[in-house]
């Protein structure tokens, strides 16, 4: 069984305890990243640890998030999987209390774990084998704190539940003013008119790496024109082509809303421009 890692130790999956104490547990106060990596090298490292710190400093865990560290514990993880594409969970809860209060105590040390797991291989560029994507939508019912990439899951966790009881493979979000936010556990991207969108970075939704990673890549390695807006869903549902956005799914082309097809119901034509931008910046750092 492969190793995971806790506390500074490598023990086996099986024997790795927490307290029930532990506030990660009993409050879901804790703050995690998932890290894919291809062959051994992990994608946009530098990004996932750098929004790692974010959400501990913005829950005032006090925990610093340290690239080397973290790089050497990845790189002894991934070997632990007989596996090429590997993704990393990392996960930090601000510790284990003595009882269960509320209020930040200040004088416990975080609870720091990571696993590996095996991930989907890279997109291949092929519009006719990529997977096809179909999806719900439902009104957004989370906190106002989505930015923030805490393990308190359990909204994103019904929402995404949504999905598999209309036997679908994830859903889409909107808000008040039915604005698509973004889904269960990706972000939304659209094109519409040549043009491709997603929702601007708000309280709304999670500054996906791999959101980031696309706007990126198609800035530099397509002449796709980018617009960072909200769109409605009526305008989703008259898209030219959907895309949700993550770490573990990289760009995946939504072919069907709600059993409606989006565009002629195939894997459209600039998701393969996206997906070929995005294997050029995947490994940037
Ligand atoms: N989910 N939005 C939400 C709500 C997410 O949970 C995720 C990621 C994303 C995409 O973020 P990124 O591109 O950095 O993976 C957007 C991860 C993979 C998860 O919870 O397993």
């Amino acid at each position: 069984m492969p190793k995971v890692y806790l506390n500074g130790h490598y023990v086996e999956a099986n024997e790795a305890a927490i307290s029930p104490m532990d506030r990660g547990f009993l409050f879901g106060d804790g703050i995690y990243e998932v890290i894919p990596t291809f062959s051994g090298k992990p994608v946009a490292l530098k990004d996932h640890i750098e929004r790692l710190q974010n959400g501990l400093d913005a829950v005032g865990i006090n925990y610093h998030a340290d690239y080397e560290k973290m790089a050497e514990i990845i790189t002894y993880l991934i070997k632990e999987l007989d596996s090429d594409a590997v993704g990393i969970y990392w996960h930090v809860s601000r510790g284990a209390d003595i009882k269960r209060f509320h209020a930040y105590p200040s004088n416990i040390e975080p609870t720091v774990f990571a696993y590996a797991f095996a991930i989907p291989p890279s997109q291949k560029l092929n519009r006719e084998s990529a997977k096809k994507f179909r999806v719900t939508l439902a009104k957004d019912l989370r906190w106002q704190r989505c930015h923030i990439k805490s393990t308190s899951l359990l909204g994103n966790v019904m929402h995404f539940q949504q999905g598999q009881d209309a036997g679908v493979d994830e859903t889409i979000l909107y808000n008040d003013e039915n604005l698509v936010t973004e889904a269960s556990a990706c972000n939304v991207f659209i094109v519409k008119d040549g043009i491709v969108k997603t929702p601007p970075l708000d309280n709304q939704l999670l500054p996906g790496i791999t959101r980031k990673l696309v706007l990126d890549a198609l800035e530099k390695h397509t002449n796709l024109k980018v617009k960072e807006t909200f769109f409605s869903v009526d305008e989703l549902l008259k898209a030219q082509e959907v895309w949700i956005t993550s770490s573990s799914k990289e760009i995946g082309a939504v072919v069907e809303v709600d059993g409606q097809p989006i565009g002629n119901g195939q894997v459209g034509e600039v998701w393969l421009s996206a997906q070929t931008a995005y294997n050029h910046e995947k490994f940037r750092d």
